[in-house]
């Protein structure tokens, strides 16, 4: 049997990080861990019991209160996220915590608690795992690194179709403004700010589809994985 990797992949806001980090783990029978899922419940947590992003001890004594886990969903073929035991895969999604989660996942105090648990899961390698510092921080001996780009107008487009599906009032404005309001805060923050590992591989797909994302990420996963 081939030996298994560490296949970490960042990038930007909605350039399709996780639509290929899913393909990625079927293929290989890997596991797919979607961090951002992981900071979006936490957001998710703060906000509904309002804890004041400036008040370390108020963050401390709720991290300690969450615990995170992934639940396979065999209807979307991806993980759910639970948070304390509930299914908070949709809501996790909607505008209000998207608008503040990058505030939430730029605290050091999250970013540890998170990145910790992200480790843990890679120590048997054999994971795809997609974020904003994967590459640079939470894996940064990872057998293949990818960087994925898209050109900003094509990213706005395909976050808005995605959220038409679940609520049609959402404007192209609004997509627009909090894709740009989290790239500021995700690539601008002191703790572990997005950017490219240097070993990483770029792979824009603004003018490439789906399909040819895949093979392209899936070749240089073989090669690695050979001369693992
Ligand atoms: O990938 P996403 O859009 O669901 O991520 C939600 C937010 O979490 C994003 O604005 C930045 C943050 N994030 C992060 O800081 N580090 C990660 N590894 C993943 C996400």
């Amino acid at each position: 049997m081939s030996k298994k990797i560490v296949i970490a992949i960042d990038g930007f806001s909605s350039c399709g990080k996780s639509t290929l980090a899913k393909a990625l783990a079927a293929k290989l029978e890997y596991v797919f861990i979607d961090t951002g899922a992981m900071y979006r419940a936490i957001a998710l947590y703060f906000l509904r019991n309002n804890i004041s992003f400036n008040d370390e001890q108020e963050i401390k004594e709720a991290l300690n209160k969450i615990n995170l886990r992934f639940q396979y969903n065999s209807v979307s073929e991806k993980s759910d996220m639970i948070l304390n035991g509930e299914n908070v895969e949709t809501f996790i999604r909607e505008m209000h915590v998207s608008s503040k989660v990058s505030e939430v996942a730029a605290i050091a105090a999250v970013r540890d608690f998170a990145v910790a648990q992200q480790q843990a899961m890679g120590i048997e390698k054999g994971i795809v795992m997609d974020g904003r510092d994967i590459g640079t921080v939470v894996f940064p001996n990872a057998e293949l690194k990818i960087f994925v780009t898209a050109d900003p107008t094509v990213r706005v487009n395909r976050r808005l179709l995605e959220l038409q599906a679940t609520n049609p009032s959402i404007t192209l404005q609004e997509v627009a403004e909090n894709l740009q309001h989290r790239d500021l805060i995700d690539s601008t923050r002191e703790h572990s700010p997005l950017k490219q590992a240097e070993d990483a591989l770029v792979l824009d797909n603004t003018h490439i589809d789906r399909a040819t994302q895949f093979e392209i990420a899936l070749n240089w996963a073989k090669e690695r994985i050979v001369l693992s």
